[in-house]
């Protein structure tokens, strides 16, 4: 039952929470899955999450952070996400390659061309059948963060959030089979609800084609 399963949002936006509740779900089906996280998910990206996120003392270059999330990403697509994936697991992912092109793409302003050959790189070919976007109003979002204080995305204005939340957008209009974009504001049954019909779909899509 190979299918990789990705969530992406703006700060606030619950995409965590929603993660671990289809893991929840899946696991209570005895469907086999495994749930990881970007930055992180292996050690490598563990250190290399507390350096992204909480590197507040040195100034981190754009392209040096870009670099930065692709290191994580391909050593979590190496150790974790491809070996699941061949062993026909579910791979839910709370963050992947798209949350690049929003935030250092759109966020930052890097070179859309650049970040999608790093981002090519960094996945080496391992793409979500499903991206599954929370999407919501930036301040709304930021103001469900208790506190920014320590973080270096969450620190960062308005106008950068703005601009990755309509990276984001631009992103999931592209390609909207791949994209389940869904109201964040919306209760969190409701998400969950939504988010279930889609997966369930895409399982029995793919037990058919095994049998066929
Ligand atoms: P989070 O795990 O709490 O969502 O924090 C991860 C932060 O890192 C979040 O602010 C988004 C940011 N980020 C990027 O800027 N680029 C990336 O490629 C990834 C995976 C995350």
């Amino acid at each position: 039952m190979s299918l990789f399963i990705t969530f992406e949002g703006s700060e606030g936006c619950g995409k965590s929470t929603q993660a671990r509740a289809l893991w929840r779900k899946l696991s209570r089906l005895s469907i086999p899955a495994v749930l990881t996280h970007e930055p992180g998910g292996t050690a490598l990206g563990n250190q290399l999450r507390h350096v992204l996120k909480r590197g507040r003392q040195d100034k981190i270059s754009p392209i040096a952070e870009l670099f930065l999330f692709a290191a994580c990403r391909i050593q979590l697509v190496t150790e974790v996400i491809r070996p699941n994936l061949e062993q026909g697991k579910v791979v839910i992912c709370d963050r992947f390659a798209d949350s690049t092109t929003a935030y250092q793409g759109y966020g930052r302003g890097l070179d859309l061309e650049t970040v999608k050959k790093i981002n090519d790189l960094a996945t080496q070919g391992t793409t979500p059948h499903l991206i599954i976007f929370l999407d919501i109003p930036t301040q709304t979002g930021l103001s469900r963060k208790k506190s920014t204080a320590n973080d270096r995305f969450e620190a960062e204005d308005i106008a950068f959030h703005n601009k990755v939340r309509a990276g984001y957008l631009k992103l999931a209009a592209e390609e909207p089979e791949r994209w389940l974009v869904i109201d964040a504001n919306l209760p969190r049954a409701r998400i969950g609800k939504i988010i279930w019909d889609r997966v369930k779909q895409l399982l029995q899509t793919e037990k058919a084609s095994r049998h066929e």
